[in-house]
């Protein structure tokens, strides 16, 4: 039985409940974050809180003030300390009316919910083991705010369905400028003669934890080249390799974009490379 955390409790999952008033069920109005952890050990913790205070700021809401390492510690003891990712949930609370306008924090508290979940066991960086994705592709019809972390998921949830349904493993996205931006819960990285390139942040694309580790331990522990440049659909048909990246994926090797393979329709060795070094330096973070 998980345990969760609601508003200053820890409880088993099928005790806690929010008001159906409550803005982050009405309006997908909130933030949230997943952090993965291994054996009790949190990937990239650090960066991960930042974000999600990011997130708040740019909605008008302040991180609560409570204290978060040590929640997400208790919360990873009752829950047995295994392969899990940390679910953190802040909603503008629960009004008494459903009007759009933000109440004062002051009556409406933030409605603060955390739960953990299994995530698969850490990905090793082996050719033969590692999971391979075949994509869908399609044009980025979501909201000009990707980069917060709303909870308001639909246009990604759309987006995904569109692969799944066709028996895929994700969606990579193309603005109208015919420029990747991300896929649907994960970034896009493409490797072309040896180099590494990412989309540039902007209001386009979440700027995932994982791509920030990444781009950091390729700078600074290895001597690929690693650039934040935009890339185009023709550059992603022409990658000699395509790299999808996530909390729980960590590096995501894809074969097949929309039907055709990318190069060769093989795991390449700048994957094995990265996925090595990201293996290596991760918890560093
Ligand atoms: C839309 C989107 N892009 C990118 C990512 C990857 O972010 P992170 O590496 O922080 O998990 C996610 C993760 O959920 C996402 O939902």
């Amino acid at each position: 039985m998980s345990t969760v955390y609601l508003n200053g409790e820890f409880l088993p999952m099928h005790e806690a409940r929010i008001s159906p008033m409550d803005r982050g069920f009405l309006f997908g109005d909130g933030i949230y974050e997943v952090i993965p952890s291994y054996g009790g050990r949190t990937v990239g913790l650090g960066p991960h809180l930042t974000r999600l205070q990011q997130g708040l700021q740019a909605i008008g809401m302040v991180l609560p003030d409570i204290e978060w390492t040590h929640l997400i510690e208790q919360l990873l003891d009752q829950n047995g300390r295994g392969n899990l990712g940390v679910y953190l949930h802040v909603s503008r609370g629960t009004d008494t009316r459903r009007f759009h306008a933000y109440p004062d924090p002051k009556s409406v508290p933030a409605t603060i919910f955390a739960f953990t979940f299994d995530i698969p066991a850490e990905p090793v960086a082996d050719i033969s083991l590692c999971k391979k994705y075949r994509v869908a592709l399609s044009e980025d019809q979501r909201w000009r705010r990707c980069h917060i972390k709303s909870t308001a998921l639909l246009g990604n949830v759309m987006h995904f369905q569109e692969g799944y349904s066709a028996g895929l493993d994700e969606t990579i996205l193309h603005n109208s400028d015919g420029c990747i931006t991300e896929a649907s819960a994960c970034n896009v990285f493409v490797v072309k003669e040896g180099v590494v390139y990412t989309p540039p942040l902007d209001h386009q694309l979440l700027p995932g934890i994982t791509r920030q580790i990444l781009l950091d331990i390729l700078r600074n522990h290895s001597e690929i080249d690693a650039l934040e440049q935009m890339i185009t659909l023709e550059q992603l048909n022409n990658a000699d390799e395509v790299w999808l990246t996530s909390s729980s994926k960590e590096l995501a090797p894809v074969i097949e974009i929309a039907g055709k393979p990318v190069a060769n329709g093989e795991v390449g060795p700048l994957w094995l490379q990265a996925q090595r070094l990201f293996s290596q330096y991760k918890y560093q973070y």
